[in-house]
């Protein structure tokens, strides 16, 4: 499938549900029923650090980093409403991050050898061009940046709840984009399995520090009348986390 009319399709979507996702998956949180950088501490102390977003959609993430005293702060989207709604929900709170409307995929003015993180919180999985949108990344970071992402664990993504079970809907091993219709309306996604995201990383100069697939314990201690998100994500992670330096 053609990488335009990817974006064309979920940059409509995106557009057009903005407002329903406003401060939905930020920091900290970094994906449903998993554990949050509360407990995980993957940014450690932020103060001062430059700092960039791939995918910031409503800024939350942004904010989060900014009341913890981070130093410059940048956001790219390639959704215009939700730059919108970041742009209006950080400027009540007092900020006023550089705010980037553009497919992370694509040469956008950011500056290089600049950042001491990038990140991106549920976002990495829209990349049409895995190792293309890595290499950008690491050319925003100095030497030493961290890299920090969060997305759908693909084992969530190839299995269904049927009657109490865990049953495989499709191969864990299919990565060809496919057509979803959320809220009425189309997006389109891969499911990638996780050595496509660890292979990317080396081939792109990053060493990996951490890979979280970690459950929350509330979810975890559920005993009765578990619903079928929760059961499965008793037995598997819904949600998976890297953190990868870059050499
Ligand atoms: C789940 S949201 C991220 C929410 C964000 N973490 C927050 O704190 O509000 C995913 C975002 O990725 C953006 N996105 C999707 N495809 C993209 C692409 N190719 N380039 C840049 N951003 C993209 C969407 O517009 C959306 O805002």
């Amino acid at each position: 499938m053609e990488n335009k009319k990817i974006h064309e399709v979920n940059k409509t979507y995106w557009n057009m549900t903005a407002d329903d996702w406003f401060g939905v998956t930020a920091l900290p949180e970094y994906g449903v029923q998993f554990v949050t950088e509360n407990e995980l501490h993957l940014f450690g102390d932020v103060t001062g650090k430059t700092m960039l977003e791939v995918g910031c959609g409503s800024g939350h993430s942004l904010k989060y980093h900014a009341d913890r005293n981070a130093g410059e702060l940048w956001g790219l989207d390639i959704s215009q409403k939700q730059l919108e709604n970041a742009q209006r929900f950080l400027s009540e709170n007092n900020y006023s991050p550089k705010l980037i409307c553009s497919p992370m995929e694509d040469e956008c003015g950011i500056p290089q050898n600049y950042f001491d993180i990038v990140y991106s919180i549920y976002a990495m999985g829209w990349a049409t061009d895995l190792k293309k949108v890595f290499q950008r990344i690491s050319s925003y970071l100095k030497k030493d940046g961290i890299f920090i992402f969060s997305w759908k664990h693909p084992l969530h993504g190839c299995t269904i709840v049927d009657d109490g079970k865990l049953v495989f809907k499709k191969s864990y091993f299919d990565e060809e984009w496919h057509s979803q219709i959320v809220d009425g309306m189309e997006i389109l996604l891969p499911n990638r399995k996780i050595s496509t995201y660890i292979n990317a990383l080396a081939d792109t100069g990053f060493i990996v520090e951490r890979m979280i697939e970690q459950t929350d314990e509330k979810t975890l201690q559920l005993k009765e009348e578990v619903d079928d998100r929760s059961r499965k994500a008793q037995k598997l992670p819904l949600s998976f986390v890297f953190k990868a330096r870059k050499a």
